[in-house]
Order: C-alpha cells, then sequence, then structure tokens
C-alpha cells in the first residue's frame, strides 16, 4: 500500500458545454491510496491520513495536478512514421505514404520494434490507454500485445481486415481475415489487462462478404470491440456511395453488417446527418474526434453541437498518423480551436473529461480505467504545472481551476506530464531516472 497526496482532479460525468460543477471531484490537497494496483481510496489529505497505518509510505506531489491517465480512442501505431509526411488529403495520403509504410509490418520483428517505441511515447505523454488499429498482419497484433502485455498496459487493439481497393501485398480475404482475427481474439481478448477490437479498417476496403464476416465475430464475441473510420473525407464518402448503392448512408453499410453496437468507436464522423447521429445515439456507438488529424488532412470540422443535440457519445483520438501529435494535451487544443471556428465551445473542464473518463466510456472501460474511483485500476499521471517559463508565468496568474486547466492544454505538451504510473507504478520516466517512485 502506498499513498500520493497533492491537488487530484477527476470526473464522475460529463462536465458538457457548460461544464456543470456536479461533474467532477477536485482535492486542492487530496490522498490517493493504492493497494494492489487500484485504487483503495480517495479523498481529502487531512480526513484519509488518520485512518492510514503509520508506515505507509506518502509521495508528495507538491503542486502538480494528479489525474486519471489520458485515454485514446482512435490511433494507429503503424504510423508512427508516417506523421508528418506532406500536405494530401485522405485517399492520397493511404495510397502515398500510409500503405507502404504498413507493408513493411509484414517483418514482425519490425512490429516488435516499432510496438515498442509507440506505447513509451504514449506513456511520455501520459496516455495510459489507447484503441489502437495494428496492420492486415497478424504479426502486427501479437507485436503489440506483447508489448502492452510487458508494460502492463490497458490496451485495445485488433487486426486490419482490408480484402480490396487497397496494394495486394495488404490484402487478406473475407476467409483468412475472419480467421486471424477469432484465433487472435481467443489468444488475446480479456488476456491480462487487453482487449480486442474487430477493425475492418473502412467501408471503402472490405468486400461485402467481409464485412458480413465481420459482422458474424462481433455477434460471436459480444465483449469484443469494433472499431473503423467513418465519414471523414469527401472523396472517401462519394465513393462508399457508389460501392454500396443500397445503403441509405455510410453509417447505414456498417449498420446492415451488423457493426453498430455498444463498444464500437467509429473515428471521425465528420459528414454525418441528423438520423446518423441519432442512431449512433440509440446504439451506444462513439465517435473519435481527432481534431489534428482532420486539420492536417484537410479532412472538416467535427460539430460538437450536433453531437451534443443528438447525445451521441464521442471521445478524443489522436489518429498518429494523420495526427500530428501523439500528445492528448495538444489534441485537446486543436479540438478547442476546431470548436471555436464554428461558434461552439469546449470548456477546458470537458476537454479533460473527454481525454479521461470520456475515452473510458467509449471503449466500455469506465468501470476500469478514466478515473480515480474507489476499486478503478491506478493508472494516474502528474501534471506539472510550471513545465515551461511560459507555462508558469501564466499559471501563477490563474485564478480557477478551469483557468489552469485551459493554460496546459493550450501551450502544453508531453513536457507537462512529469510522471506516469501503471497500476500504480512508476512507468515514466523510468525508476532508475526518477528522484523517487
Ligand atoms: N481511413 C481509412 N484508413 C485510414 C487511416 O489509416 N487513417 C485515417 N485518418 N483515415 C483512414
Ligand atoms: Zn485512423
Amino acid at each position: 500500500m502506498r499513498a500520493h497526496r497533492g491537488a487530484m482532479l477527476h470526473f464522475r460525468a460529463d462536465p458538457g458545454a457548460h461544464a456543470d460543477p456536479a461533474s467532477f471531484e477536485f482535492f486542492a490537497d487530496g490522498l490517493l491510496v493504492v493497494a494492489a494496483g487500484r485504487v483503495a481510496a480517495l479523498g481529502p489529505a487531512t480526513e484519509l491520513l488518520p485512518g492510514l497505518p503509520r508506515d505507509i509510505e506518502i509521495i508528495a506531489h507538491g503542486d502538480n495536478i494528479l489525474i486519471p491517465g489520458f485515454v485514446d480512442a482512435h490511433i494507429h501505431y503503424p504510423q508512427t512514421d508516417v506523421m508528418a509526411s506532406g500536405g494530401r488529403q485522405l485517399l492520397d495520403w493511404l495510397k502515398d505514404y500510409t500503405f507502404p509504410t504498413e507493408a513493411v509490418f509484414a517483418n514482425s520483428a519490425h512490429a516488435r520494434s516499432v510496438a515498442e517505441f509507440f506505447l513509451d511515447e504514449l506513456l511520455r505523454n501520459g496516455t495510459t490507454t489507447a484503441m489502437v488499429f495494428c496492420t492486415v498482419h497478424r504479426g502486427s497484433v501479437e507485436a503489440f500485445f506483447q508489448a502492452a502485455a510487458a508494460r502492463n498496459l490497458r490496451m485495445v487493439a485488433g487486426k486490419v481486415l482490408m480484402d480490396r481497393n487497397c496494394p495486394q501485398d495488404l490484402r487478406d480475404t473475407a476467409a483468412s481475415g475472419e480467421r486471424d482475427s477469432r484465433e487472435l481474439i481467443e489468444s488475446w481478448h480479456d488476456k491480462g489487462r487487453l482487449k480486442y477490437a474487430i477493425t475492418p479498417r473502412f467501408a471503402v476496403t472490405s468486400s461485402e462478404a467481409q464485412l458480413q464476416s465481420a459482422g458474424r465475430l462481433a455477434r460471436e464475441f459480444p465483449g469484443s470491440l469494433i472499431q473503423s473510420h467513418l465519414a471523414e473525407n469527401h472523396a472517401e464518402v462519394a465513393w462508399v456511395k457508389q460501392l454500396f448503392p443500397q445503403a441509405r448512408s455510410y453509417l447505414d453499410v456498417y449498420d446492415r453488417y451488423g457493426l453498430l453496437r455498444e463498444r464500437t468507436v467509429y473515428a471521425h464522423c465528420l459528414h454525418l446527418d441528423a438520423t446518423d447521429r441519432a442512431r449512433m445515439a440509440q446504439a451506444g456507438a462513439a465517435a473519435a474526434f481527432c481534431p489534428t488529424s482532420n486539420l492536417q488532412l484537410g479532412s472538416g470540422l467535427f460539430d460538437l453541437s450536433a453531437a451534443d443535440a443528438a447525445g451521441m457519445r464521442f471521445a478524443m483520438g489522436t489518429d498518429v498518423g494523420a495526427g500530428s501529435s501523439f500528445s492528448m494535451l495538444r489534441t485537446l487544443a486543436a479540438a478547442y480551436q476546431v470548436a471555436q471556428l464554428a461558434q461552439q465551445s469546449l470548456p477546458a473542464l470537458r476537454a479533460f473529461y473527454l481525454a479521461t473518463l470520456g475515452g473510458a466510456r467509449a471503449l466500455g472501460l469506465e468501470s476500469e480505467v478514466g478515473s480515480l474511483a474507489v476499486g478503478s485500476e491506478a493508472d494516474f499521471i502528474i501534471l506539472d504545472l510550471q513545465p515551461t517559463p511560459l507555462i508558469a508565468r501564466r499559471t501563477a496568474q490563474a485564478r480557477t481551476l478551469a483557468e489552469k486547466l485551459l493554460i496546459l492544454m493550450t501551450l502544453g505538451d508531453e513536457r507537462a506530464v512529469s510522471r506516469t504510473y501503471v497500476l500504480g507504478q512508476l512507468q515514466c520516466p523510468p525508476l532508475h531516472r526518477a528522484t523517487d517512485s
């Protein structure tokens, strides 16, 4: 048993567009007690300290803020090496940069080395849980899950299904994709902290037979997750309309094949109509809002107000490598700017909700991660309020918690994440470099 002392913030509900103060708990001088990797107690330090064993180790975090680890609802680990490559729009970007980079993952040693780098980078940025695309290669999934298991991380991932409209060397078939996915689910889903996501890349690259097989897997393994891309780019939407003329909309394609239910995350959801959003809400599926990707590829602006009006759940994704940062703070800064461009609003408290509990809810993992509620897995980070001279200066002038959070998300990046704990153990910086544990 071990305790952490300092300012602490976590959420119990979505603060919404008006930042409902009942949605979060903040302790200016809080205590978080961790036992066996879980939160054993949380509250004001002065109330909890008298009831604790005298010799309990207490780690003091000074003026920093302890929050749950970030949850990234949409990211591609094999695209680490696609980041920052050129100003194309989606379909050209896939053909010219992404598919060639993903083809190299036929080599499992390469996949292992990228998976290791990727997970270390996530932890440096304070992201402790992510919903991750691998490549079409089965070995890319094995490599990812092995690396995640070695770090004891709560991760969701899946093998990309794609059997058409992509390079020959990146194609599976409906039959091989289904067989590989089933075997991967049986080997990895619910193994320790890992979960499997059935992963058709998008409607463009899967035949009807493959979408059918994905729907079959979703029914056979109801506890698994589903992830794909939806309505990101106008040319993509037009292509889907041509490929599936019988469907009412792009979303309806997935719906017809049984790929719309809870624990389903569709990245982007930019070009939806009101019927689509209502259907997403009714199904309990979530959108991953990936603002740096949407700006980088010129895809469009996520409509927060329309999502709220429909009751459509959404969470934050970096969408590395179309996205331009691993940092959830940089991602929140872009989200704020996207809202501003549309005369909408994203209060800082809501932004931090979306990056923690909101993400966990989208993934159906809110009982495990995303908050500091008693019983949760103790994945948390320490936010440094003085990581740069500028942030220190601006934070010293801030009066409220919301102001401090807005400064951090507007000006901050991984330098503002001073420590990342996984199941109560310091994971980043590595122990031998840290001054305490
Ligand atoms: N749509 C289909 N595949 C992808 C991908 O890898 N990245 C993005 N941003 N959109 C996609
Ligand atoms: Zn993506």
